[in-house]
């Protein structure tokens, strides 16, 4: 083989994959800071998963985004996992390491955390009660992220109440399960609202929750980024609340793999959003 340095590798796995905006995010940022890489969507099959990933490093891939189906799945493939992944039960960011070792992180919470940081000015987690609309696995990252910034209480709210109860055993008492057709009165006195169901996205229905709890002191946000402007985020701003829509969740949460994997931080910014929304 060539000693030649070989050009970094990274891409995002799933299945189907082709929906995934991550290729023009960080295209984006290739070739807006010069750096000679490629970044790549594959489909794999549940049953190819784990050979394809031992086989990557050796094809020049630094490391992969991971997204649906298989976030789950690449916790028992991968050889060490960050605090925040086990936590969550997930990894959506792969680092191949130069040992042959391969690192899961899980950077939903990051990115959701910091598009709050930078797009809602002012934001203070810890100055009251957070309430979570849903118990997938987006709510999982976001109510990991919530805690460790040091929000009192969250309010978790979920059609399926069980998934809302496991959350409270994963993650304590800070959590507060209220039942999905109380979610409304939940808003009262809120901080924070978040809706991380995928009710709301194109072809999905509206959420539905009664917003009337809703007041302009409220910081609220969804994970939903197609369309922009959801039911609740639409009603948040008719209301004076502080609104942040989910695509900047989508391109903090890139933030860590891209530098880990091309070693530059790149930068989120109004260019990005255009380019990721096409
Ligand atoms: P993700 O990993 O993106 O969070 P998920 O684990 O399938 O995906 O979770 C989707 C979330 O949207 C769940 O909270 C789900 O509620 P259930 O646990 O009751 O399924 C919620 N959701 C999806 N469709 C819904 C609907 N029609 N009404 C209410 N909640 C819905």
């Amino acid at each position: 083989m060539s000693d030649a340095p070989r050009i970094p590798l990274a891409g995002v796995i799933g299945s189907p994959v082709a929906h995934s905006r991550s290729p023009f995010l960080h295209g984006h940022w290739l070739c807006r800071y010069g750096i000679r890489g490629h970044y790549v969507p594959m489909d794999i099959a549940p049953d190819r998963l784990a050979d394809a990933l031992r086989m990557l490093p050796e094809l020049g891939f630094v490391g992969v985004n991971i997204t649906v189906p298989y976030k789950e799945t690449v916790m028992d493939i991968a050889d060490l996992t960050s605090d925040r992944a086990a936590l969550i039960g997930a990894a959506n960011t792969l680092i191949f390491r130069k040992d042959g070792k391969i690192h899961a992180d899980n950077t939903d919470g990051y990115g959701f955390i910091e598009n709050l940081r930078q797009s809602a000015e002012g934001w203070d987690p810890t100055s009251g009660p957070a309430v979570v609309l849903g118990a997938g696995g987006a709510a999982r990252a976001v109510v990991a992220s919530l805690l460790d910034a040091g929000v009192p209480e969250i309010r978790i709210s979920n059609r399926t109440r069980i998934r809302a109860d496991t959350l409270r055993e994963d993650f304590g008492n800070r959590l507060k399960v209220v039942e999905w057709v109380q979610a409304g009165n939940a808003i009262e006195g809120a901080s924070t609202v978040v809706n991380t169901t995928s009710l709301g996205m194109t072809g999905k229905p509206e959420l539905r929750v009664p917003l009337d709890a809703l007041d302009k002191s409220m910081v609220v946000t969804d994970i939903v980024y197609a369309p922009l402007e959801t039911r609740l985020l639409r009603e948040a701003r008719d209301q004076g609340c502080t609104v942040v829509d989910g695509l900047g969740m989508l391109l903090h949460q890139a933030v860590p793999g891209f530098e880990r994997w091309f070693g530059l931080r790149p930068e989120v910014d109004d260019d990005l959003r255009q380019a990721v929304l096409g």
